[in-house]
């Protein structure tokens, strides 16, 4: 028996659930039925403030009428076109927006459906461009420990969790790891970027020495790191990586499915920081995330590195069925008029000073160890329960539900990052329902 999308269905067996506690969640399910603008409905007709934009992605809020309208209108007129070796407008209009929202330079796009194919799609480009230069032997990754790019293999490969690297066997061969830049020891509860580790990019040079510039294709970091627990950036430390990536011919790759259409206050971290990478990877916000839609934006030289050769040849073999798909080009353009038209990454940028001041009042509640922001986003980190790592956090996040605020957590680590339509009053209400749960924790 089927049953409407606003109860519980009967049978929650056989959904195995992504990422989650699947006996615990199906013991006491917490499901959301409907969305508008920043909160969600749940089965229990509850609201609940999202501050979290559902998964990092819902930049615009929820359900913003111009999104649903547009993906209406798309799925009407044309549902699909093959991807391969033929086109459709939506596509080409929305490549074109996305490259004019970065530094000049970064012009051109490959549509993927999620972070994880845009991460192993740009890491697949950087191989074949040294290859198309004849430097082929440049086939080595440099990621980050604590960093996260999804989840396929060239993903978990440069990612540094150690829970893939312990569950998955040997994946890719040739990645090695710059250190991690989160030092509590020095850095607690600083507001905004952290004076220290800057040098840590220079771990760079000793692996170059390593291993040699010849071998080495390409560096991938997130500007801001946010699946492990939000880890900002050192002051300076994205432009060393930049020049040390520059002098030895060696691609860089920001991973900005987070960081990306206005988390920061600016369209990317890119002009955030004032540093160009050469490929940047995109998800979430790039349709608000209505509709899953994922992309690589590389520098033209890269582009035109690719564009040789008899023009019959297809030049990147790579690609996805759903690669820049009619509806989610819909939504994409619908969602970058919403960032637009309502200027939601000044409105980030305005209301971050705001942001920062509610989050570090929070500094001597019971088990907090440090307070982080940028942007719209911010991070508590907790004490844990000694023996019971993340146990401390997730309780916290229950309670928070249970209380009408979405948070999420990862370690003991609370995780925000609001939509940016958020209103002073829904700083208020995340904060103070955190600092009530915060003082109710074991
Ligand atoms: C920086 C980063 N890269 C890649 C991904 C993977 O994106 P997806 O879950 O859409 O595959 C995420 C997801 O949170 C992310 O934060």
């Amino acid at each position: 028996m089927s049953s409407s999308s606003s109860s519980v269905p009967n049978n929650l067996d056989a959904f195995w659930m992504p990422f989650t506690a699947n006996r615990q969640f199906k013991s006491n399910p917490r499901m959301l039925v409907s969305a508008k603008g920043m909160h969600y409905t749940n089965a229990e007709g509850g609201k609940v403030l999202d501050g979290t934009a559902g998964l990092w992605c819902c930049n615009a809020g929820h359900s913003d009428p111009r999104v649903v309208e547009a993906v209406s209108n798309q799925i009407s007129e044309m549902d699909y076109a093959p991807a391969f070796q033929m086109g459709h407008p939506k596509v080409f209009e929305l490549a074109a927006r996305v490259s004019a929202m970065l530094p000049n330079g970064l012009d051109h796009v490959f549509f993927t459906n999620s972070g994880s194919e845009s991460v192993d799609t740009a890491l697949k480009i950087a191989l074949a461009y040294h290859r198309a230069r004849g430097e082929g032997t440049r086939t080595r990754f440099i990621g980050r420990e604590r960093g996260y790019h999804g989840v396929g293999f060239g993903g978990i490969t440069v990612g540094g969790i150690v829970a893939n690297r312990k569950t998955f066997g040997p994946l890719l061969a040739g990645a090695d790891h710059l250190s991690h830049t989160h030092l509590p020891e020095k850095n607690a509860y600083t507001r905004g970027l952290p004076e220290y580790g800057t040098e840590l990019a220079d771990e760079l040079e000793k692996l170059v020495t390593l291993h040699d510039a010849s071998n080495i294709a390409a560096v991938i970091v997130e500007p801001v790191a946010g699946s492990t627990g939000v880890i900002m950036p050192p002051k300076g430390y994205l432009e060393r990586l930049r020049k040390i990536c520059d002098k030895h011919g060696i691609l860089l790759i920001f991973d900005e499915v987070i960081t990306g259409f206005g988390r920061l206050g600016a369209s990317f971290a890119t002009e955030y920081f004032d540093v160009k990478p050469d490929l940047i990877t995109m998800a979430k916000g790039l349709t608000g995330g209505t509709i899953p839609m994922g992309g690589v934006v590389c520098t033209k030289d890269i582009y035109d590195t690719f564009m040789t050769g008899p023009d019959n040849m297809i030049e990147l073999f790579h690609g996805y069925t759903y690669s820049g798909h009619p509806v989610a080009a819909a939504a994409g353009l619908a969602a970058l008029d919403c960032y637009q038209e309502d200027s939601l990454f000044e409105r980030a940028n305005d209301l971050a000073g705001y942001w920062e001041d509610a989050l570090h009042s929070l500094k001597g509640c019971p088990h907090v160890t440090d307070l982080r922001n940028l942007g719209l986003i911010g991070a508590i980190e907790l004490e844990p329960i000694p023996g019971k790592p993340t146990a401390r956090a997730f309780d916290a996040f229950l309670k928070c539900y249970e209380k009408g605020v979405l948070i999420r957590t990862t370690g003991d680590i609370i995780a925000l990052s609001p939509p940016l339509i958020i209103e002073k009053e829904h700083i208020d209400q995340i904060f103070d329902t955190i600092r009530s749960v915060l003082s109710e924790l074991d």
